[in-house]
Order: structure tokens, then sequence, then C-alpha cells
């Protein structure tokens, strides 16, 4: 009699979860209300499916220095690659209803970030090796000594970069995504032990972390003194319309240092990280790009995207040209 009333309760709310996806998949939860509803933990994401879309920029409203610093992107098949992967993984009904079983129980009090790291789910997708490649404008056989990756999450993409280092640190406040770091054979670092090393980096990436950390600003200062100085590189992502906000157990706080980002499009809100923020840390913009921010789905959607604009920087006061490509070679 159990049994039979469990199963009934089970194939309930198995019903009613694809009922869920069908209505989210159809117009009913499009709605702004269910939209937010649902979409807490990811400001702004949604399932815009025009692709073409996502890699658009229009340069004839950014600032005279920005505009020869722009790379068009476009889908590769990496991306595509990465898009059919999460669309297979949203179809395994059982392993997500697993995922959203745990994130109900545990979503209250753990970071939908700590929770992620526990379940193995939602893995992000930045750039394709070449588009990395391309933007810090080297070959697939460039070699550098050390790389750190701040606030890594799962390290899928760490993995992109891993191929051109020697050494790999990374940082994370998430404990479950330290544990799949160094899963993964990464060094993780404590995020106060980085700067004192002892030694600077080659490249430091900060991969749309700087909108979901404490202290931004302190963050791109520490940043700027620990690489290396002349021939160093930053490769910066961040989610565009700046939205600050930082985890703390289940809930979304304000964090307590705030970074200026002004601008109602895209290429203002550009404009204005790199005329700001990035310059007054003491950076310059080298080469910059729109990319989408993809990121696993769930039972509801087969993936995420979220618009980022990806950012090569150098010391203000190095010389340009002399940069990455010469790195490391005798
Ligand atoms: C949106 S995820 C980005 C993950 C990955 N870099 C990417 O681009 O997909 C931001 C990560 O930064 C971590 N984080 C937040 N504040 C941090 C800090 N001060 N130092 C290191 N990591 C931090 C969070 O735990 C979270 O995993
Ligand atoms: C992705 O899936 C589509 C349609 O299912 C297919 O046409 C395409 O070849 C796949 N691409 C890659 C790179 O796997
Ligand atoms: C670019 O223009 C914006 C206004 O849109 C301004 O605030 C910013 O400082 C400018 N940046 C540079 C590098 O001149």
């Amino acid at each position: 009699m159990r049994i039979l009333l469990w199963g009934a309760w089970l194939a309930v709310y198995v019903a009613f979860l694809l009922f869920l996806r069908r209505m989210w998949t159809g117009k009913h939860l499009r709605s702004p209300l269910a939209k937010s509803l649902y979409l807490s933990m990811m400001n702004e994401a949604g399932s815009c499916h025009d692709t073409n879309q996502w890699y658009v920029c229009h340069t004839d409203f950014l600032n005279k220095s920005l505009e020869a610093a722009f790379i068009q992107c476009h889908l590769d098949v990496e991306t595509q690659e990465f898009l059919n992967r999460s669309r297979e993984k949203s179809t395994w009904l059982l392993t997500q209803m697993y995922h959203s079983f745990i994130s109900t129980v545990f979503g209250p009090f753990m970071s939908r970030t700590n929770i992620n790291g526990l379940l193995g789910r939602g893995s992000m997708f930045v750039f394709s090796s070449e588009q990395f490649r391309q933007l810090l404008g080297v070959t697939s056989d460039w070699r550098t000594k050390r790389l750190l990756d701040l606030g890594a999450g799962d390290g899928g993409v760490t993995q992109i970069m891993s191929p051109h280092f020697e050494e790999i640190y990374t940082t994370e406040v998430s404990a479950t995504m330290r544990w799949q770091l160094q899963k993964k054979q990464y060094k993780v670092l404590e995020i106060d032990e980085w700067q004192k090393a002892g030694f600077k980096y080659d490249v430091i990436s900060c991969l749309n972390l700087l909108d979901r950390c404490e202290q931004p600003v302190t963050l791109l200062n520490d940043i700027r003194r620990a690489l290396e100085p002349t021939r160093g590189r930053v490769i910066l992502a961040t989610v565009l319309p700046f939205h600050a906000s930082v985890e703390e157990g289940g809930k979304w706080v304000q964090p307590s240092e705030l970074l200026n980002v002004q601008g109602q499009i895209w290429e203002d809100q550009v404009n204005s990280l790199a005329g700001g923020a990035l310059w007054e840390a003491g950076f310059t913009v080298e080469a910059f790009t729109r990319l989408p921010y993809l990121c696993e789905g769930d039972l509801y959607n087969d993936y995420y995207v979220l618009d980022d604009a990806v950012f090569v920087l150098r010391p203000r006061d190095s010389i340009p040209g002399e940069g990455v490509p010469t790195l490391g070679l005798p």
C-alpha cells in the first residue's frame, strides 16, 4: 500500500515536472513574473535562440580607442558542441529530476554555486580554444609559464586555456567548486594568498567574477600588482549590463564595493567599463569581443545564455607590441 502511494506520488511529480517543462518552452511561463521567479538565480538569463545576435557589436557606438580593438567572433564548432551536449543532458529526465529535487531541498540555505559544484552540473562556456587564441593573438603552439584563473568555478573554462601554460593556479570561494578544481588537478590558492605568492603571473583570467565578488575594485588593483608588469595580460569577462550581486548562503546580497558601470546599451557599458574602472585600475584594452556566456540547462531549458564582454587587458604603462606572442620565449 505504502509503495503504491509512493509510486502514485512519484508519477504525479513527474507529470507535474513534464508539464512545467512544456509550459516553460511554450508561451505561458514567458511572462516577466514567472521568468523572474524562476530565474532569480541568474539575472537576465533566458533562452534567446537567435544565435546570430549573440556576437553583434555596433562599433560606431564605441569610443575611438576601442573601435580598433574589437574582434568579431562567431558561433564555431566548439560552441555548437557545447550547445548540443547541453541539449542532450537536459533530456536526461531522471538526472534532471534528481538535480531539481536537491536544489529545492538545499536551495534555501546553500548557494546555487555550491549546489552546482556538489552535483557537478551547470557547467559554463565562455570561449572556445580558437576564440581564446584569437583574442590573445597567439598560435596553437604558444606556451608560457603561469596562468591564474580567479573564481574558476568547476574549471571547465580553465581547461580551455590550460594547454598554453606550464603551471595553473586557481581560486574559488565555493567549497564544492574547490573540490571540483582539485579533482581536475588544478592548484587551488586561498583568495588572500595569490597576491603574495612571491612571483608574478603571465596571464590572469578573471571570468565572470567582477559582478559576483565582494570587492571588485580591490580585486582589479590586486590583479594589476600580481601581473607580470610588461608582457603580462589579463583576460576579463563580464556580463553586461553590469549587475553586481554576491551569493551568501541561499541569498543574493549587495557587494561591499560598488563598481561604477553606466550606459543603456551594450556598447555604452563597454565604453564606461573600459574608460572607467579598468582604466583606473591601470589597464588599457588591447582586444575585446562580444560572446554568449553559456550555462548548461535543466528541466526547463536546454541551456541558459547571458551577454558577455570579453577583454584582453595590458598594464597601461607597458609598451604596446611587447605583448603576449613573445612571452616566455628565450
Ligand atoms: C559566475 S562564476 C564564474 C565561473 C567561471 N570563471 C566562468 O566564467 O564560468 C563566479 C565564481 O566566482 C566565485 N567567487 C566569488 N567571489 C570570489 C572571490 N572573491 N574569489 C574567488 N572566487 C570567487 C564564485 O564562487 C563563483 O563560482
Ligand atoms: C549539433 O546538432 C545539430 C542538430 O542536432 C547538428 O546538425 C550538428 O552537426 C551538431 N554539431 C556538432 C558540432 O556536433
Ligand atoms: C568613453 O565614453 C564614455 C561615455 O560614453 C566615457 O564615460 C568614457 O570615459 C570614455 N572612455 C574613454 C577611454 O575615453
